[in-house]
C-alpha cells in the first residue's frame, strides 16, 4: 500500500457514528473526534449520508476505514443484529465509496477495536498465545487474536446463554434498560466470558466499550482462569482500528477486496 500516514476512521455504532483522522504509525486521533447519531431507522442510504457529512467535516481526501457492527467480508455486510435490514448482502465499500469520492474500507467494528488495542492499546505487550476482545454497548462483539493476528468475524455475542442470544443477555444496553445491579449483569457477563472459556481457553480477555471505564464495579463479578483487563482506549479503539484497516500489516490479516 505504501506509505500512508493519515486514514479517516470511523466507528458505526448503534446509537453515534463517530470519525477522527488517525496516524498510522503512532495510534494517535490527528484532530478531534466528530460524532453525530446513528440515522433512526438506520437505513444504508441515511448512514452513507453522515459519512460524508463527516468527510466534508475534515475535508477529507484520503483513505477511509470504517467499522461497522456486523460480518463483513470483502466489503459485504452478511449480518445487523442492530442496525436496518436494509443493509444485508450489501456492498459497503462500494456504497461508502460513492457517498465520499474515497477509497474506504469497512471491517467488523469489534475487530477493529481488537486491532487497536492489540497494536496500541492493552494487547500490545500479548502477541504471544490467544487473546479475546469483547465490547459491550448496543450489541457484543467479539476479535480472536492467536499470536497477534486476527481471527476476523467472530460472532461470540451471539452464543446461545440460557436458551437466548447471550448479546439480548448480557449488553450494556441490557444493563441500562432492565436497570440491573452490577452485580446481577457482572453474573451475566460472567456466565458468558467462562461459556467462552470452556470453549477456546484464551490467555487473555480485554473487555471494551464505553462500560469498561467502570470495570472497577464489575469485573470483581467475573472469574475466570484468564487474565482480565479493561480496554485501555475506551471510545477511540473503533476509531482507531477501523483506519489500521489501510495498515501496510494489518490489512494482511483482513478478508478484503
Ligand atoms: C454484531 C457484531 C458487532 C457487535 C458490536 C453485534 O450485534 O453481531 O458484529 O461486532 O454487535 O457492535
Amino acid at each position: 500500500m505504501g506509505n500512508i500516514m493519515e486514514v479517516l476512521g470511523i466507528d458505526i455504532g448503534g446509537s453515534g457514528i463517530k470519525a477522527a483522522p488517525v496516524n498510522l504509525q503512532s495510534g494517535e486521533m490527528a484532530a478531534e473526534r466528530f460524532r453525530l447519531e446513528t440515522p433512526d431507522p438506520s437505513k444504508p442510504k441515511r448512514v452513507a449520508e453522515v459519512i460524508a457529512k463527516m468527510t466534508d467535516h475534515y475535508q477529507w481526501k484520503g483513505k477511509i476505514g470504517c467499522g461497522f457492527p456486523g460480518i463483513v467480508r470483502h466489503g459485504i455486510v452478511h449480518t445487523a443484529a442492530n442496525l436496518h435490514k436494509g443493509w444485508l448482502e450489501l456492498n459497503a465499500d462500494a456504497l461508502f465509496e460513492k457517498a465520499t469520492g474515497c477509497d474506504v474500507r469497512v471491517i467488523n467494528d469489534a475487530d477493529a477495536a481488537g486491532l487497536a488495542e492489540m497494536n496500541f492499546g492493552a494487547g500490545r505487550d500479548h502477541h504471544k498465545g490467544v487473546v479475546l476482545m469483547i465490547t459491550f454497548g448496543t450489541g457484543i462483539g467479539t476479535a480472536v487474536f492467536l499470536n497477534g493476528v486476527l481471527l476476523p468475524n467472530t460472532e461470540f455475542g451471539h452464543v446461545e446463554l440460557d436458551g437466548k442470544d447471550a448479546e439480548k443477555r448480557a449488553t450494556a444496553a441490557v444493563r441500562d434498560r432492565k436497570n440491573l445491579t452490577w452485580e446481577e449483569w457482572g453474573g451475566r457477563v460472567n456466565h458468558l466470558l467462562c461459556y467462552l472459556e470452556s470453549l477456546f481457553s484464551p490467555d487473555l480477555v480485554i473487555l471494551g466499550g464505553g462500560v469498561s471505564k467502570d470495570y472497577k464495579e464489575f469485573f470483581p463479578f467475573i472469574h475466570l482462569n484468564a487474565k482480565l483487563v479493561p480496554a485501555e482506549m475506551r471510545n477511540q479503539a473503533g476509531i482507531i482500528g477501523a483506519a489500521l484497516a489501510w495498515s501496510d500489516e494489518i490489512e494482511q490479516q483482513l478478508v478484503l477486496e
